[in-house]
Formats: C-alpha cells, sequence, structure tokens
C-alpha cells in the first residue's frame, strides 16, 4: 500500500473572474490530514467560489490543484470524489422520499452496478457509517421527517461510505441548534481521530475559535494569511477579516423607551401544536427580541402575524384597529413586513436581477398613472436601498444568484424594507451576514426604529437580542415564558432561561 502524505490538499494562486468581479486572485490554500480548517472572510470575499473550484464545480481562470500529491489544472466533480473530496451542499442534496438507510447507502449501491438492490446489504451499510456517528435515529425513518441536523448527519455518513478523506461544509452551523452544533462538532472531532479531515466555513467567529486547528482568511478574493487557531482572538480575527476594528452598536437600544401607543397588538393567540396564549404589544421606535431555541415556536408565530399560519384563535391589532390577515398581501397593505427566517428558499427569485427582487413588493406604487410600470424610478427605489445596506454587486441587473450568500441576504432585507413597514418583523437578520456587516445591519435596524418603526427580531444569538431590542421576549414549547426589560438582564442570565428545561 502506498503511504498517504501527510498534505491532503493544497490549491496554488488560484484565480477567477465573472463578468465585472475578481473572486479569487491568487489564492492559496493547504490542508493535512486529520486537520480541521476553517475558510472565513466577509460576504462576497470569495469563500463558496473557492469551495466550488475545489470540489470540481467551477473552473478557475489560473493556478494548480494538488490533491494527494496528484497534480491538476482544473478537476471534475468526479476527479474530486474519486480523490475523497465530499461537499455537504446546503441543500444537503438528500432523497427526501427515502429512508436513512437508503440515502445513506444509495451511492455506493449504484457504485457497485448492482441490479438487486438487498436491503439488508442497505441496513448494512448504513448501520456502519452511522453507528460512528449517532445511536437516536430509526435508519427507516424518512429523511423528510427528520430535523436539519439530522440530515446534515445522514449527509456527513454518505460521504463517508464514498471513502471522504476531506469534508467541505459551506456554513453548515446557520440553522442548527446550539446542542445540535455540539453534536456536529462531536463528529467533526471524531472524523479527525479517524484521520479526515474538514474545510468549514463560517461566519461564527466564535465557533471558528472552537473548533478549528487553522484558519485562512481571505479579503476581496486575497489571501490574507493563514493562522493556527492557538493564540487568536475574536477581535484579531475580525480585523484580518475586514482590516478594520469593528466598533459594535453604537446606538445602545437597551435603555431606550418606546411609545406609549402600540403599533402592534396581539391577544391570546394559539394555534394548536404551534403556540398558546401568545400576547404582546410593539410600539413606535421600539425594538422586541422574540427568543427561543429552534422549534420553540418562534417562528411559528411570525408566520402567523405574517398570513401566513392561520391561528386558531385570538385577536392582532394594528394600530388599534383589529386586523384580519389572511394573507402576506393582507399584511403588507396592513403596514407589516417580515424577513424569512430561509432566505433561500423564501426570499428570493434567483434568477432575476436584484432590481426586480427589490421592487416586486412595491410593484403597486410603481405604477404610473397610465398604469404602465415607471423603469425610473424602479431603480431609484432599488438603488436606494443598495447603497443603504452596502450590496457588493456590478450592477442591478445583475442576477441574484451570482451574489454571494450574504449580499443576497441583504437584498432581501432591502426588498422588505423598500415597503415602508409599520412594524418589521425580522427572523434571524443577520444569519450568514460577516461580522462587519452585522453590526452594520443591526445599526439600520436600530436607526429605523429611531424613526418610529417597530421591529420585532427573532433570534436565538444572544448577543444580537441583548445589543439591539428593548424589550424580549422568551419562548418555549409554544409558550412565552418570561417577558424582560433588556436592561435587567445579562447574557449569561438570558442563555440560562433559554436552557433551562422547565420554570
Ligand atoms: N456565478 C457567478 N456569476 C457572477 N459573479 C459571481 C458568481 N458566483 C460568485 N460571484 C461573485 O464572486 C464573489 C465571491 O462570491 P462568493 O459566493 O464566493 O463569496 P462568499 O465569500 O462565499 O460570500 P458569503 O459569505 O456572502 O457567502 C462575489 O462578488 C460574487 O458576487
Ligand atoms: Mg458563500
Amino acid at each position: 500500500m502506498v503511504e498517504k502524505l501527510e498534505k491532503l490538499l493544497a490549491v496554488k494562486d488560484i484565480s477567477k473572474s465573472y463578468v465585472g468581479v475578481q473572486a479569487l486572485d491568487r489564492v492559496s490554500l493547504s490542508i493535512n490530514r486529520g486537520e480541521i480548517h476553517c475558510l472565513v472572510g466577509e460576504n462576497g470575499s470569495g469563500k463558496s467560489t473557492l469551495i466550488k473550484i475545489i470540489s470540481g464545480v467551477v473552473k478557475p481562470d489560473e493556478g494548480e490543484i494538488i490533491i494527494n500529491g496528484k497534480r491538476f489544472q482544473s478537476l471534475h466533480a468526479i476527479d474530486s470524489i474519486s480523490e475523497g473530496i465530499q461537499v455537504i451542499y446546503q441543500d444537503l442534496s438528500l432523497f427526501p422520499n427515502l429512508s436513512i438507510a437508503e440515502n445513506i447507502s444509495l451511492n455506493q449501491m449504484i457504485e457497485r452496478k448492482k441490479r438487486f438492490i438487498s436491503w439488508k446489504e442497505i441496513k448494512n451499510i448504513a448501520e456502519r457509517e452511522f453507528s460512528n456517528i449517532s445511536k437516536e435515529l430509526d435508519l427507516d425513518e424518512k429523511v423528510e421527517n427528520i430535523s436539519i441536523a439530522n440530515k446534515q448527519l445522514v449527509a456527513i455518513c454518505r460521504a463517508l461510505t464514498q471513502d471522504a478523506q476531506l469534508i467541505i461544509m459551506d456554513e453548515p452551523t446557520t440553522a442548527i441548534t446550539k446542542r445540535e452544533i455540539d453534536c456536529l462538532f462531536s463528529v467533526i472531532l471524531d472524523l479527525k481521530k479517524r484521520g479526515i479531515s474538514t474545510l468549514f466555513v463560517s461566519h461564527k467567529l466564535s465557533e471558528v475559535l472552537q473548533i478549528s486547528n487553522k484558519v485562512t482568511v481571505i479579503r476581496d478574493g486575497k489571501l490574507v494569511g493563514v493562522y493556527n487557531t492557538e493564540g487568536l482572538d475574536h477581535n484579531t480575527l475580525s480585523f484580518y477579516m475586514s482590516g478594520k476594528k469593528i466598533v459594535d452598536s453604537v446606538l445602545d437600544y437597551r435603555e431606550k423607551e418606546g411609545q406609549k401607543e402600540p403599533l402592534l397588538e396581539v391577544k391570546n393567540l394559539s394555534k394548536k401544536g404551534n403556540f398558546q396564549d401568545i400576547n404582546f404589544k410593539v410600539c413606535s421606535g421600539e425594538i422586541v427580541g422574540i427568543t427561543g431555541i429552534l422549534g420553540s415556536g418562534r417562528t411559528e408565530i411570525a408566520l402567523s402575524l405574517f398570513g401566513l399560519n392561520r391561528p386558531d384563535s385570538g385577536e392582532i391589532y394594528i394600530d388599534g384597529k383589529l386586523a384580519k390577515i389572511k394573507s402576506p398581501q393582507d399584511a403588507i397593505e396592513l403596514g407589516l413586513s417580515y424577513l424569512p427566517e430561509d432566505r433561500l428558499n423564501q426570499g428570493l427569485f434567483i434568477k432575476q436581477s436584484i432590481g426586480n427582487n427589490i421592487v416586486v413588493t412595491i410593484l403597486q406604487r410603481l405604477l404610473n398613472r397610465f398604469k404602465l410600470f415607471d423603469n425610473s424610478k424602479k431603480y431609484e427605489a432599488a438603488k436606494e436601498w443598495i447603497e443603504e445596506l452596502n450590496v457588493i454587486t456590478p450592477s442591478l441587473e445583475t442576477a441574484a444568484q451570482a451574489l454571494s450568500g450574504g449580499n443576497q441576504q441583504r437584498v432581501v432585507i432591502a426588498k422588505w424594507l423598500a415597503t415602508d413597514p409599520k412594524v418589521f418583523i425580522l427572523n434571524g437578520p443577520t444569519v450568514g451576514i460577516d461580522v462587519a456587516s452585522k453590526s452594520n445591519i443591526h445599526n439600520i435596524i436600530k436607526g429605523l426604529a429611531n424613526k418610529g418603526m417597530g421591529v420585532i427580531i427573532i433570534s436565538d444569538e444572544i448577543p444580537e437580542i441583548i445589543w439591539n431590542c428593548n424589550r424580549i421576549i422568551v419562548i418555549r414549547e409554544g409558550r412565552i415564558v418570561k417577558k424582560l426589560n433588556t436592561n435587567e438582564v445579562t447574557e449569561d442570565k438570558l442563555l440560562d432561561i433559554l436552557a433551562r428545561k422547565s420554570n
């Protein structure tokens, strides 16, 4: 047997440009066996592009890739897979209507070109891989019925059946709970023990510092440096990423008082299996945080306010008047906007231009008196928000799918701000957003509240809630378990309340 080289992967001087954008400019990166390597950089810095090059989805303009000592000018996806590189994509590419066992074993069965796939064999393969990872799941369960975190584990197991040497994950922790992140990390550490490497992209620097051995930082498509995680801290890392010292939250919202007249009032809102007896108010100028772990009912409540999840009972008042909200259209007309949690699927028309995406919610207003679409107005509205939110794009005509993940997110925020809502509900407003832009978006939200908007931030990120909201509502198992003024609570105390099983 050939002895395995210590170095698994090296990319050297990789460049890639798209029309009008130099996505990568002579970037190098190398990964050893059993190493946990994080790739960090601001939105649009080129992380996903680099991953696509390593996995053979995108062809670089220049540079070379060396895997297991073999040199490639560019890779095909097949080369990449046969050299042991496996990407866990954000959509996870699983078959929802097949069982966990089938999903894990499918590739192997196809590879062996078996005409008859024996159920026993499927189970054996799946059990072998899964026993190393998690013991709690029923392998016969259909994948559509399991959580995102478990789907991730299934995708990892499937990768392992294909002899993965390097598992690549692009922002795997954005949609999973703290406990699930811990589980994922322990799996990654186990892989490390087996000599399997992980390349990991995350904007959550605390995670990066917790899990990685090495960090590669890129900025504007250029390599900033490669660092040992030991000896790095949050501030240094965000400085490397942005080249700036980040001053978070200039405007402290903790002590701020809202007006007395509520813009939005929710009374006894209930929906069986979702939430029970929800009561709260949001006044003009106020930012109310709704927090609770994933699955607590926080999103279901927001969906009900926005006409997407009909409650069984209870009332919603807007400006003191009973509101009948049967659809998002009703909600928008009454002055509500909702930034959804799952932006990739719910937020954007991915093939449409950025300009069109932003103005889609305000088409009515843009029709001129002859009911024709006024293009110049369209661009005024879109341009204003693009600048305000700092979306990095060559033009408004660019298709949304050509933007980096974080910039797509800003486009969705821009789209909802363009409706000029009275109350803006933001579900996970900074998921996937880099540290510098995060504080930028927080400041924009605070600026909107200062101008009189009522804001609801739904988030399980404690600092986000504490530093931006004046009041906090904690949800657990569909019920409000605590209402707090932010100035009475510390990060630790709030974390404690969130983590508690019962009161
Ligand atoms: N298919 C494409 N067509 C045109 N431009 C593209 C395409 N894919 C990426 N880009 C551009 O390349 C740059 C790098 O994008 P990339 O998606 O790699 O960023 P990223 O570091 O992953 O950012 P994020 O943290 O926001 O996900 C961006 O300016 C992006 O707009
Ligand atoms: Mg990305």
